[in-house]
């Protein structure tokens, strides 16, 4: 599972690139090169305590344009099971069983996995929650590529089916 929520992660990403910069440097006999190269991770921690509590306090919105998207999928007791089948093994370990968002994984996180029966997640249209679960922030994995459309779309009936109202 952490290969996916790398890809999904910003932070992690930042952290990637520069370590590989500070990997690149030729370095070290004097203690110079030394200071700077703490003074810079240093530097780097600050930045990304910075990057994850903005990112931490900033509500998630989809843009427009995504969430203007239709389900090409009908919400039909076939797409639902579907959906499940993908929901058990890939998203019960940080949303839970009953999607509350306290799957054995959340204890770890910072943000916790969202509360998929809270009104605030099923309010929004199904193209808005595809968009998300596409591009992921924070710890909630990108599941595009990992995941066909159909897939994510499966997914979204499921959710809607489960945990909250369809969506008019
Ligand atoms: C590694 C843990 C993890 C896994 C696995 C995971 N999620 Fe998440 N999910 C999160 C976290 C953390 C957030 C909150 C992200 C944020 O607000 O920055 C989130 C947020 C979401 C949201 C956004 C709710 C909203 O509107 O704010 C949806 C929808 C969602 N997850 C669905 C899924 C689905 C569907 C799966 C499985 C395919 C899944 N998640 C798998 C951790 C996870």
């Amino acid at each position: 599972m952490s290969v996916r929520v790398t890809p999904g992660n910003p932070a992690g990403a930042i952290v990637a690139r520069v370590s590989r910069r500070t990997g690149g440097q030729v370095c070290c006999d004097g203690s110079a090169g030394d200071q700077r190269s703490a003074g810079k991770k240093q530097l780097i921690l600050l930045v990304l305590i910075a990057f994850s509590v903005a990112s931490a306090a900033d509500p998630w919105v989809a843009p427009r344009s995504a969430a203007r998207r239709q389900n090409p999928i009908q919400n039909t007791p076939k797409s639902v099971a579907a959906g499940k089948a993908v929901f058990m093994p890939n998203c019960v370990p940080c949303h839970g069983e009953a999607g509350r968002g306290d799957g054995p994984a959340s204890t770890a996180l910072n943000p916790k996995p969202a509360n998929l029966t809270d009104p605030k997640v099923w309010e929004q249209t199904d193209g808005a929650i595809f968009w998300k679960i596409s591009n992921g922030r924070n710890a909630m994995p990108k599941w595009e590529g990992a995941l066909s459309e159909e897939q994510r779309w499966h997914t979204i009936n499921f959710l809607r089916t489960t945990f909250g109202k369809p969506h008019p």
